[in-house]
């Protein structure tokens, strides 16, 4: 799906197909130029705001809901050169993955195996380098049958609260100068309308003390179930979702 990357001109990147459902389908493949990337001393210089691998890698199932792939959590690990990672909604394992086969300590768990990420209390404090959470968008898929989980709060409010409730958990769990990726989408229903969940993220996040330190990342939604609907209704369709880095900064 990649061109080749040519030093003296953007890279150019595959994005997904957006053709209107009254139309015949187009080849799904479109091209985009992206921006060139500075030379900088980053030991991972492909890692920049425009996430658009297509590859998934081989980590975790692609067949669990919501899964995603696991060549950004590497880029992060590398990037930030950590040495242990939190992963407390691990589902089909893709972070786990990740940091067996780069030798990375990995603590892994999800509700499906019973411990629920919003109750701090019951994981290990302040002794990460790194943690890594893909959280329910909300309702968009339902993961399990559980009360406590995201994807089950009845409302936005209920949705929030427990969320908050998370990011205590993650900022918890890393040491102070640690950092905790979280990966959010944007919302949408009948409903409740457009909820900007990426903005929650960021306002809970720094209601808690923690601080950005780093560009959003912007990860292209490549495989996405919904890419392939049709719907009747007309809406402006979102082909990603944010990765947001925040640093834990107390002493
Ligand atoms: C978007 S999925 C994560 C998918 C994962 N990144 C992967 O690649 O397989 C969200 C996960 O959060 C879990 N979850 C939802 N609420 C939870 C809670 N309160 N505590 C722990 N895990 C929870 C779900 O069971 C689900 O596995």
């Amino acid at each position: 799906m990649r061109a080749t990357i040519n030093p003296f001109f953007a890279e150019r990147v595959a994005i997904p197909s957006t053709a209107t459902p009254t139309k015949p389908r187009r080849d799904p493949t479109q091209w985009a130029k992206l921006p060139l990337a500075p030379v900088n001393g980053s030991p991972v210089p492909h890692l920049t705001s425009l996430y658009h691998s297509a590859e998934a890698g081989n980590y975790g199932s692609r067949s669990y809901p919501g899964n995603c792939g696991g060549n950004l959590i590497k880029d992060l690990i590398r990037f930030y050169g950590a040495r242990s990672v939190f992963d407390p909604m691990t589902g089909s394992g893709t972070c786990r993955d990740v940091c067996k086969e780069i030798g990375v300590y990995c603590y892994s768990s999800d509700l499906h195996e019973g411990k629920d990420a919003c109750e701090g209390q019951q994981f290990p404090r302040a002794c990460f380098e790194f943690a890594w959470a893909h959280p329910p968008y909300w309702r968009q898929k339902l993961y399990t049958t559980d009360p406590r989980c995201l994807s089950r709060s009845p409302t936005l409010e209920d949705f929030l609260a427990r969320y908050r409730l998370l990011i205590q958990n993650l900022a918890g769990a890393v040491v102070p100068g640690g950092k905790v990726a979280i990966l959010m989408g944007d919302y949408s229903d009948r409903e409740a309308g457009y909820v900007p969940l990426v903005y929650w993220t960021k306002h809970l996040a720094f209601q808690y003390g923690l601080r950005q330190c780093a560009t959003d990342i912007i990860r292209f939604s490549h495989g996405a179930s919904s890419s392939r609907k049709t719907y009747r209704s007309s809406f402006i369709p979102g082909l990603h979702d944010v990765c947001v880095i925040f640093e834990r900064t107390d002493p």
